[in-house]
């Protein structure tokens, strides 16, 4: 795959991650794939935006190559210190020596901790310009979006936004415009990236739109570091931003549990068909076998969330836990909120099941339904009316 231009002198030279399947630290699968995402710059002087993950320098160098002799390159903006986007720096740093690296002050110190390397830094914030001939390029903080040091870099007569990590997606593609693409995949891919890794920024987000809006400056083109290049319609992107940033979600419930023999699952069916009679979307997601970061995903766009778990060693099965504890790190606007689950003996598990899900930010609209051993014809009858009462609260 070559260098692919994005505007007259503008390149995408980045790289495709066609097998990455954890990111993260494996806390958010990537079924899909990635690419990490550089644009090249070409004017009296020469500009990297971002680069790769180091694995893939060589990669992204191929493409510079086809396009520039790389020891032109005079400015690498590293928009974001994480190594994903930071980690070919060098490749680039080793041919042009005099080469500058362009980033905020928390930049500036991360990479310096990552690589301890003596680049030629400058500092830039929000509102400093860097002319590059007929091009200008101009930079905005983005603290928290989503890391300290991150920042967008926006070039001005191109109207192209390069926001690093935000409006991205975790999508392996020989394509690189989001119009060439199905739809629906990447904006499932692009909902994904925002509920593992964006929700607790959501404040952040809002503000940060809020802000550019208020400058005025036209957006033309989004070139995000992962995935696909908003050409056409950027207003999608940043309006479903605005919506998953507010915790506006569809009329839906997610049931997200796990059963040892059986008994809460008994529950989580009986509860589905209660939520339907209530004329609300239900969807059952067992957690030993379902995809945690798809899950999450799933949570994004629905009003109601219900967490199932039968007791074992006085708490709640082990691999409900990591679901509820990212959903305690993520916090998720909006969302209603109730368990249930099946015991033995003691009955400690809904008390520290229901605690974490209002640690999680979720209001707990009724009391936890629990069943002891096998739940009989009237329990799932409580279950059905426990589910029906959740789906019109989700309604109401
Ligand atoms: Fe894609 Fe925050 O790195």
């Amino acid at each position: 795959m070559s260098a692919v231009r994005v505007a007259d002198g503008i390149f995408w030279v980045g790289a495709v991650d066609w097998n990455v399947r954890n990111f993260h630290g494996y806390t958010y699968t990537t079924h899909r794939g990635t690419t990490y995402n550089a644009y090249l710059i070409l004017d009296e002087k020469n500009v990297l935006v971002d680069t790769v993950y180091k694995p893939f320098g060589e990669e992204m160098m191929g493409r510079i190559r086809e396009v520039i002799d790389p020891s032109r390159i005079d400015f690498i903006i590293a928009n974001h210190v994480e190594t994903d986007h930071s980690g070919a720096i060098g490749y680039v740093a080793r041919l042009a020596p005099k080469v500058q690296v362009l980033c905020t002050q928390r930049g500036k110190e991360g990479l310096q901790k990552h690589y301890y390397k003596d680049w030629n830094f400058r500092v830039v914030k929000t509102g400093d310009e860097l002319k590059l001939g007929n091009r200008t390029l101009q930079f905005l903080e983005a603290p928290m979006l989503h890391w300290p040091d991150s920042m967008f870099t926006y070039v001005k007569e191109e109207a192209l936004l390069l926001p690093n990590d935000a409006f991205g997606q975790h999508l392996a593609t020989t394509e690189r415009f989001t119009d060439e693409v199905d739809e629906g995949i990447l904006m499932e891919e692009a909902a994904k990236y925002f509920a593992n890794i964006l929700t607790p920024f959501s404040d952040l987000i809002i503000k940060k739109i809020e802000e550019v809006q208020k400058l005025g400056i036209p957006i033309k083109t989004i070139g995000p570091s992962h995935g696909l290049i908003w050409r056409k319609n950027p207003e999608k992107i940043i309006g479903s931003y605005l919506r998953w940033s507010k915790g506006e979600a569809a009329e839906r419930v997610i049931i997200a549990y796990d059963t040892m023999w059986g008994s809460t699952e008994k529950m989580a069916n009986a509860i589905l068909e209660g939520i339907k009679a209530s004329g609300v979307e239900g969807r059952l997601y067992k957690l030993s076998v379902s995809d945690r970061s798809d899950v999450i995903a799933q949570v994004l766009e629905a009003k109601g969330i219900l967490v199932g778990s039968s007791t074992i060693n006085r708490d709640m099965l082990p691999t409900v836990v990591p679901f509820i504890e990212d959903l305690k790190g993520l916090r998720p606007k909006n969302k209603l909120g109730a368990t249930f689950g099946s015991f033995g003996w003691g009955g400690q598990t809904m008390r520290s099941l229901e605690e974490k899900l209002k640690q999680a930010g979720v209001e707990v609209v009724q009391p936890p339904l629990e069943v002891k051993w096998v739940p009989n014809p009237e329990e799932i009858q409580k279950c059905f009316e426990f589910g029906k009462k959740f789906g019109e609260a989700v309604k109401g």
